[in-house]
């Protein structure tokens, strides 16, 4: 491989001012890992080893890294215009970049709300949620119904509709008006099952519960993850989508498939709602928006969404939200040659011609030890172990690391193993991904 990197460590004093997210601070500061270079499936590390990447970045590197024509366009971009606001002004690329996108989308979804992350996509999608209803004059249309387990990213919006309970206790009360759905994981029905689950689609009928509890009419959204990828890869029940997509019809709450993830190819389809075949109201986006290598994230609306919010008088603006750098010329530049790389190698429906020998690989880790159940979905898999008694996540953790000193990253969350290689992975690589996972679970303990 040849990757340019420098392999100056910082010195242990140099590590302090970081203030690393979602990380246990004083225990990587003690004995960090770190990345300085990368090419396609591998990181190089600053002790100069290769390691593949099995979890795409943090599941955003889907045309795998460093690719010559998404840096290209980052320079180009940066020589010609470094930066322009789209507040009452405008640049071409936002308007080329906005166009490539609903070209690629599910029908109907002919607008998109540029924002610079997954959680500001999610605060975005339920911002206007609300705002469509009251244009609509269902000012009391006021709630959001997440799901337990969901992760919405971290802004306050996201936080409150999420599920994770470590995710939100240190922050009080949150958001008000918020209730949450049950999750799908049925481990003792469903195990090892291969694809969606077949028990569970009766869990949808929990929106039922909550519409009786709260009346419809005070009930604005309901975002879920269509692959709860965050909490452990938790893949849907057959027909559990379909039917929460009818119960939000039938009382006209609006449906927001949160796609951080699994928009742009992971699935083996453009989006999860192809994949599904269920037409949401809203799809927040990021992370492969740009294959990771700008921060950028988008938010597709159907059209009577957006109709709804034009109206008042011309000069109104219409949806009092944006950000400084809501479709920056260099996001927009990164995106429209990450659609063009993602279209010219096939690799939003690559995961599907995938999927078969990924799930067969995945499933041939069934019965190594502590090993309760494994899951898989397009280019998505999870490995769940027995938790140690009373130290919850340490398995998957002490797994985690041990695969990192083999040549692999991977990403652990509670007890589980999640891997979501890049969408250019051959079958050999994915054969030595697998490798490295069975030496490392034989041999812990
Ligand atoms: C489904 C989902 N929504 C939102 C987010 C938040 O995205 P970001 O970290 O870019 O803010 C994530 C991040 O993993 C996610 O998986």
């Amino acid at each position: 491989m040849n990757v340019p990197f420098s392999s100056n460590r910082p010195t242990t004093n140099d590590l302090e001012a970081f203030w690393m997210p979602f990380t246990s601070n004083r225990q990587f500061k003690k004995a960090p890992r770190f990345f300085v270079a990368a090419d396609r499936m591998h990181y190089v590390t600053d002790d100069g080893r290769r390691v593949m990447d099995g979890t795409s970045g943090l599941w955003c590197v889907n045309a795998g890294h460093r690719r010559p024509k998404i840096a290209e366009a980052i320079r180009r971009q940066l020589d010609e215009l470094d930066f322009a606001g789209t507040f009452q002004m405008g640049h071409p690329k936002a308007f080329e970049c906005a166009s490539k996108l609903v070209n690629i989308a599910p029908a109907g979804f002919d607008h998109v709300f540029f924002t610079n992350s997954g959680s500001e996509s999610v605060d975005t999608a339920l911002k206007i949620a609300l705002a469509y209803h009251r244009a609509k004059g269902n000012a009391a249309k006021v709630r959001l119904i997440g799901r337990e387990r969901g992760y919405h990213g971290v802004n306050l919006g996201g936080t409150s509709v999420g599920g994770i309970g470590a995710n939100r206790k240190m922050f009080g009360a949150l958001v008000a008006g918020v209730d949450h759905l049950r999750h799908t994981h049925d481990l003792a029905r469903n195990a090892f099952s291969r694809g969606e689950p077949e028990h569970g689609t009766e869990l949808a009928d929990d929106l039922e519960r909550l519409a009786v509890l709260h009346d419809p009419s005070s009930i604005a959204a309901v975002i879920v993850e269509p692959v709860a990828c965050s909490t452990g890869v938790l893949v849907p029940p057959k027909g559990y989508l379909k039917r929460l997509a009818a119960i939000c019809a039938k009382h006209d709450i609006l449906l927001i498939f949160d796609e951080v993830i699994t928009a742009f190819g992971r699935l083996g389809a453009p989006f999860a709602a192809h994949y599904f075949s269920i037409s949401p109201d809203i799809i927040t986006t990021a992370k492969g928006i740009t294959n990771g290598a700008v921060p950028m994230g988008a938010v597709f609306v159907k059209r009577h969404i957006h109709d709804a919010l034009m109206t008042g008088p011309e000069k109104a603006i219409e949806l009092a939200q944006g950000c400084t750098y809501s479709g920056h010329p260099v996001a927009c530049a990164t995106c429209i040659a990450t659609l063009d790389t993602y279209r010219e190698e096939g690799l939003l429906t690559r995961a599907a011609e995938l999927a078969p020998y990924w799930e067969e690989a995945v499933h041939s880790l069934q019965g190594l030890p502590h090993v309760i159940d494994i899951r898989n979905i397009g280019l998505i898999g999870a490995i769940e172990f027995e938790p140690t008694p009373g130290e919850p996540g340490k398995r998957a953790y002490e797994r985690y690391l041990e695969a990192f000193k083999s040549g692999l990253l991977v990403r652990a969350t509670g007890d589980i193993i999640a891997l979501a290689p890049p969408l250019i992975i051959e079958k050999s690589e994915i054969d030595e991904l697998i490798g490295v996972m069975t030496k490392v679970l034989k041999s812990a303990n």
